[in-house]
């Protein structure tokens, strides 16, 4: 992330939006004016990752993938390369997301190896690290994410951001407490500084939508979000670009 500006809003498709409704979705980008102090990133499925890269190749707004394999070329039937995402126009890649960990078995030796070949393409990687609910209800939302992030990190990066979705957040409407964000935004942050001596930015995701953006954006160490649902209508995704806007114009 650049250094002049410390905001990020990224767009999790998943697999979501046809050809049809992103070509309407980008017409109102087109019509939007966007600000040089957001980084923002829309993750749409792998197959319309050129569609939608060639409608808004001339707008602040990268694209990214949903995942990508850990190996960079192969027999590996129906699977996506981090080399194939860069030549294809994506800056980035998510990592490590809940629905991939729970429906496709993913582990995290497996999300780190991932995680290495992507920065070996040059991707960054947008990490997805979060507790399920017991785990929070126990009182050990803390040391499971430290544990994963822990396994997950790969050994040599420069661009990677770290997004917390508590599991039982994502798609319900619930969401964590402001105190529960920000403690556990800082304990990421400091447990990355002591395990790589790196600073790095943390999104929150999990039910963030246009009426709770501003108080989500308001909470210390919450670097932007990464919105799932309400990023599906441009209408939504743009109130929650402004919102990040003016956080920062307030903020400043
Ligand atoms: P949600 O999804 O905003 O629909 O809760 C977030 C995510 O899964 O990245």
């Amino acid at each position: 992330m650049r250094n002049d500006i410390h905001m990020f809003v990224a767009a999790n498709w998943k697999m979501n939006l046809d050809k049809k409704s992103i070509s309407e979705f980008t017409k109102s980008l087109h019509k939007f004016k966007f600000s040089n102090q957001i980084n923002s990133c829309i993750f749409p499925p792998f197959i319309y990752i050129d569609y939608l890269h060639d409608l808004i190749y001339n707008l602040p707004i990268s694209v990214g993938g949903q995942n990508c394999h850990f190996k960079s070329s192969g027999a590996y039937t129906g699977e996506i390369s981090a080399y194939f995402l860069k030549e294809t126009g994506c800056e980035y890649v998510l990592l490590g997301h809940s629905e991939r960990r729970i429906l496709n078995n993913e582990n995290n030796a497996e999300i780190k190896s991932r995680a290495q070949t992507a920065i070996n393409s040059n991707l960054k990687v947008i990490l997805c690290v979060g507790e399920s609910l017991t785990n929070r209800e126990e009182g050990k939302a803390l040391e499971y994410i430290e544990k994963q992030i822990n396994d997950c990190l790969p050994n040599n990066f420069k661009n990677l951001i770290i997004a917390y979705e508590p599991i039982w957040s994502i798609g319900t409407g619930k969401i964590p407490s402001a105190f529960e964000i920000q403690e556990m935004h800082s304990h990421i942050k400091k447990f990355v500084l002591k395990i790589s001596n790196k600073n790095i930015d943390v999104l929150y995701g999990g039910s963030v939508n246009t009426k709770n953006i501003k108080e989500i954006l308001k909470i210390t160490n919450v670097d932007g979000v990464l919105v799932g649902g309400a990023s599906l209508k441009a209408k939504d995704f743009l109130a929650i670009y402004s919102a990040a806007v003016k956080h920062l114009n307030t903020s400043l």
